[in-house]
C-alpha cells in the first residue's frame, strides 16, 4: 500500500474504531464482536508500524500504552482543583440550603450526582482532541499522566462532532470498577498462599482498596500497564472561557453527545426535599454498582447563580458533597490470638462475637501489631466498632468506652511465642514481633516446608498442606532435606484428617498406595528443579523469586553465594542491603549450612546449568564489565542487564576502575558520569551498545 492510501485508510479506521470504542466502553452498546474490533485495531496498529510518521498522538493505538515516563512533569491548573465541603449530617445539608437561598433566593434548582471514589483529574481539549491530563495535585498544580490517561477506553482521545468550545477543561473521577479489582486481588491471593503465607498475612497484603489502587495505577511509568488494569472515568464537570450552556445539567448532556462518559444517575430536584429523596436512594442501592461511590454531590445548576454565590477560600458556595457513613457496627472482643507466620512473624487477631456486617458474618479482625492494640486502647471485653468501608477486611475503628466494664486491664501483649514459648524480639525499625526459633517452631518449620514445596518453588503439587502437617506431627518430617529421605513404608497406610465439603467436619483419609507412590515420584522429579527456584524454595527471608533469579544469574551457585561477602552482594543490581543482611545471617547459621549440605547430597541443583542457560548466546562480551543508567527507547533496563549477562559480561551496579563501559541512557545520573569520565570509562548509548553483540 503506497503512502496515501496508507493514510486514508488510517483515518478511516481510526474513525471506525473511535466510534466502536464509544459504542461500548461509554454507552455500553456495543455493535460489534470484540474479535472484529481488535482486528481493526491490529489492522491500525500494523499500518502505523509500516508508516510510523502516519501515527498521531490522538491514533486510538495510543491505547495499548506508548512510552515509559521517567518524572511526571508537573502543571499549574488554570482553573484550581478545588474539593468540596464535606458533611455528614442532614443537619448541615438543612444549613447548606439556608445559605444559598438567603444569597440567590428561593427560585433555583440543585443537581444531584453520585460522588465517584476514585482519583480526580482534569482533562484539557484543544480543538476536539486532549491535549493534557493533569491530577489534583496539591490543587495548585499537579501531574501530568496523560500518557497513562490516554489508554483509559472511556476517555475519547478525539471528540464526536459538536459545539464544543475550542478550548475547556472537563473534571472527573478515574476508578477501578470492583470487578476488576477484585480479579488482580484474587489473583495476588493465590500467589500468596501459593508462597506460603497464612490468611492473617494474606489479608494485610492484598490491596486495600479500588481507590488506592487506581490512584496507584495513574502514577504508574509504564503506560502499557497501566492499560491492562481496565481503569474507567467519570466526568462531571466542564470549565471554559465560553460555556455554550447556561447550567450545569445541560453541560453534561452536551459532554454525553461529545462522547464522555457521564454517569446516568443525575437528577435535578427544587428543593433539599429532593435531595434528601436521592440520598436515601443512593445510600440504599449504592452496592448494587459495579464502581464504589462514598457519597453524593449537590451542585447548583444554574451558571449565572453559581457565580452569584461564588467561593469561599477553600471551596465552591454553590455546591455541597454529603458523604456516606461507612457500614459500621459495634461486637464484643471475646479474645486476641497470636497468629505466628512462616518467618515467625506475629500477629495479633481479634476474636469477635459475630456480628452481621453489610451482608457478611465478621467473627474476626486483624489487629496488626502491639503498636495498633495500644493505640486503640482495646481490651478484652471491650465493645469494639467494626467498620466496613471501603476496604475488603473489616476493621476495628474504636472501643465504645461507654460500655467498658470496670475491672478492665489494658492488654499485655505476649512476650514468648504462643508455640513454642521462645523469647519474642522486635527490631527498633519493624511494627512485627518476630519468633526467632527458626528450627524448632511448629508454624515456622511447616510454613518453610510448605514454601519449600509450592509451585514457584520445588513445585511438589502431590504433597498438599494437610500431608506436611501429618509428616511434621508424625515426627517424619522436621525440616526440607527429611523429604527427600521418605520411604514408601514410612508413608503408607497414614491417616491423615481432611477438612469435609461441610464446614465444621472433617474425615479421615488413609494414604494408599497410589498416593504414596505420586508422592515419592513429585519429590523425586524435584531434583531437576533450577538452581534459581531451590535458592527461592529454601525461603532467605526477603529472598522472593526475582531476587532469587537475580542472585543465581549473578553468582551462578548455592557455594558463591554462601560466600559472597555484604558488599560483593549489595553490588548486585537490586540487591539493597536488608536483603544482602538476610543472605548473610541465613548462611552464618550452621543448621543452614548443614541443610543446604544434605540437599546438595541428595541431588538438589545447586548450581546454574549452563547448558539449560537459554539467555547463554554468545561470550562476545566474557571478561568485560557494564554499568547501566537512566532510561532507554528501545530496551527497558532490565532487557539491557540480560542481555549482557547472556553474551557473557558482567553487570556492576556502581562504576570501578574495572568497568568497561557506562551504558548511559536519558538521565543517566550526573555521579555517575562524573565517575565515568574521572576513571576513563567508556560511556556509550543503547545503539553503540547493540553494536558490540552479534546481530539476533
Ligand atoms: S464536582 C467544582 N462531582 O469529590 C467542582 N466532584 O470533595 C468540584 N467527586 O474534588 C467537583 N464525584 O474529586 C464533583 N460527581 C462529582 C464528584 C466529585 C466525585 C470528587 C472530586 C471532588 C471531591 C469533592
Amino acid at each position: 500500500m503506497n503512502k496515501e492510501l496508507a493514510k486514508e485508510r488510517i483515518i478511516q479506521l481510526s474513525k471506525e474504531i473511535d466510534h466502536h470504542n464509544n459504542l461500548y466502553y461509554v454507552l455500553a452498546k456495543p455493535e460489534i464482536s470484540d474479535r472484529d474490533f481488535d482486528k481493526l485495531l491490529e489492522e491500525l496498529i500494523d499500518l502505523e508500524t509500516q508508516f510510523p510518521e502516519l501515527k498521531f498522538s490522538d491514533s486510538p493505538s495510543q491505547r495499548v500504552g506508548g512510552a515509559i515516563t521517567k518524572e511526571f512533569q508537573t502543571i499549574v491548573h488554570k482553573y484550581p482543583m478545588l474539593s468540596l465541603g464535606n458533611t455528614y449530617s442532614e443537619q448541615d445539608l438543612n444549613d447548606f440550603d439556608q445559605r444559598v437561598k438567603k444569597l440567590i433566593g428561593n427560585d433555583f434548582e440543585y443537581v444531584c450526582e453520585l460522588k465517584f471514589d476514585g482519583v480526580a483529574i482534569g482533562l484539557t481539549y484543544k480543538e476536539g482532541r486532549l491535549v493534557s491530563a493533569v491530577t489534583r495535585g496539591d490543587g495548585i498544580q499537579g501531574d501530568d499522566v496523560t500518557n497513562n490517561v490516554k489508554t483509559i477506553p472511556s476517555i475519547p482521545l478525539k471528540l464526536q462532532p459538536g459545539d464544543y468550545p475550542d478550548e475547556f477543561e472537563i473534571r472527573g473521577e478515574i476508578f477501578m470498577p470492583r470487578p476488576v479489582f477484585d480479579k488482580i486481588n484474587e489473583s495476588l491471593y493465590n500467589q500468596l498462599k501459593e508462597d506460603g503465607y497464612n490468611e492473617i498475612e494474606i489479608a494485610d497484603k492484598l490491596l486495600k482498596n479500588p481507590r488506592n489502587t487506581a490512584a496507584g495505577t495513574i502514577k504508574m511509568q509504564d503506560p502499557k500497564i497501566v492499560a491492562k488494569r481496565s481503569l474507567d472515568c467519570f466526568l462531571y464537570f466542564i470549565y471554559s472561557e465560553n460555556q455554550p450552556f447556561k447550567t450545569h445539567y445541560e453541560s453534561l448532556r452536551k459532554a454525553k453527545s461529545w462522547g464522555f462518559k457521564v454517569s446516568e444517575y443525575v437528577v435535578k430536584v427544587k428543593s433539599i426535599t429532593g435531595v434528601f429523596d436521592f440520598i436515601k436512594e443512593w445510600d440504599h442501592h449504592r452496592h448494587e454498582l459495579d464502581y464504589d461511590t462514598d457519597g453524593v454531590v449537590i451542585k447548583v445548576n444554574d451558571y449565572r447563580q453559581q457565580e452569584e454565590l461564588g467561593f469561599t477560600a477553600k471551596s465552591p458556595r454553590w455546591a455541597i458533597a454529603y458523604k456516606f457513613k461507612a457500614a459500621s457496627v459495634a461486637t464484643q472482643l471475646i479474645s486476641i490470638d497470636y497468629q505466628v507466620g512462616r518467618t515467625g512473624a506475629i500477629t495479633p487477631v481479634a476474636n469477635l462475637i459475630p456480628v452481621q456486617l453489610s451482608g457478611t458474618t465478621v467473627k474476626r479482625a486483624s489487629l496488626h501489631n502491639a503498636d495498633q492494640i495500644e493505640k486503640l486502647d482495646i481490651r478484652i471485653n471491650d465493645f469494639v466498632f467494626v467498620e466496613k468501608g471501603g476496604e475488603i477486611i473489616p476493621k476495628i475503628t474504636g472501643v465504645d468506652l461507654t460500655r467498658r466494664e470496670n475491672s478492665s486491664v489494658p492488654v499485655t501483649y505476649i512476650n514468648n511465642c504462643p508455640e513454642c514459648g521462645t523469647l519474642l524480639f522486635r527490631n527498633d525499625n519493624e511494627a512485627n514481633h518476630y519468633c526467632p526459633n527458626e528450627e524448632g517452631c511448629p508454624p515456622q518449620i511447616k510454613g518453610k516446608i510448605e514454601h519449600f514445596i509450592s509451585r514457584k518453588a520445588m513445585n511438589i503439587d502431590s504433597l498438599g498442606e494437610e500431608t506436611v502437617d501429618l509428616l511434621f506431627d508424625k515426627k517424619l518430617i522436621e525440616n526440607v532435606a527429611d523429604l527427600y529421605k521418605l520411604h514408601f513404608n514410612d508413608l503408607i497406610g497414614l491417616e491423615k484428617v481432611v477438612e469435609a465439603e461441610e464446614p465444621g467436619k472433617s474425615k479421615k483419609s488413609v494414604l494408599r498406595e497410589k498416593s504414596v507412590n505420586n508422592i515419592l515420584a513429585g519429590i523425586e522429579a524435584s531434583k531437576s528443579v533450577s538452581f534459581e527456584r531451590v535458592l527461592y524454595a529454601i525461603g532467605i527471608r526477603f529472598v522472593g523469586e526475582t531476587v532469587a533469579k537475580k542472585l543465581a544469574v549473578h553468582f551462578r551457585s548455592m557455594d558463591a553465594i554462601a560466600i559472597a561477602t555484604y558488599d560483593e552482594l549489595i553490588n548486585v543490581p537490586e540487591i539493597g542491603e536488608k536483603i544482602a543482611g538476610s543472605i548473610i545471617s541465613f548462611f552464618n547459621r550452621s543448621s543452614n549450612k548443614k541443610l543446604i549440605l544434605e540437599l546438595k547430597n541428595k541431588g538438589l541443583m545447586m548450581e546454574i546449568d549452563e547448558k539449560l542457560t537459554p539467555q547463554k548466546i554468545s561470550s562476545v562480551l566474557a571478561g568485560t564489565s557494564f554499568v547501566v543508567s537512566g532510561t532507554f527507547t528501545k530496551f527497558t533496563r532490565e532487557e539491557l542487564k540480560d542481555l549482557i549477562i547472556a553474551h557473557g559480561g558482567k553487570v556492576q551496579s556502581s562504576i570501578s576502575s574495572k568497568t568497561g563501559y557506562l551504558i548511559a541512557g536519558d538521565e543517566s545520573g550526573p555521579a555517575k558520569m562524573d565517575k565515568a569520565i574521572a576513571l576513563k570509562v567508556k560511556i556509550i548509548s543503547e545503539d553503540e551498545f547493540v553494536k558490540l553483540i552479534p546481530a539476533s
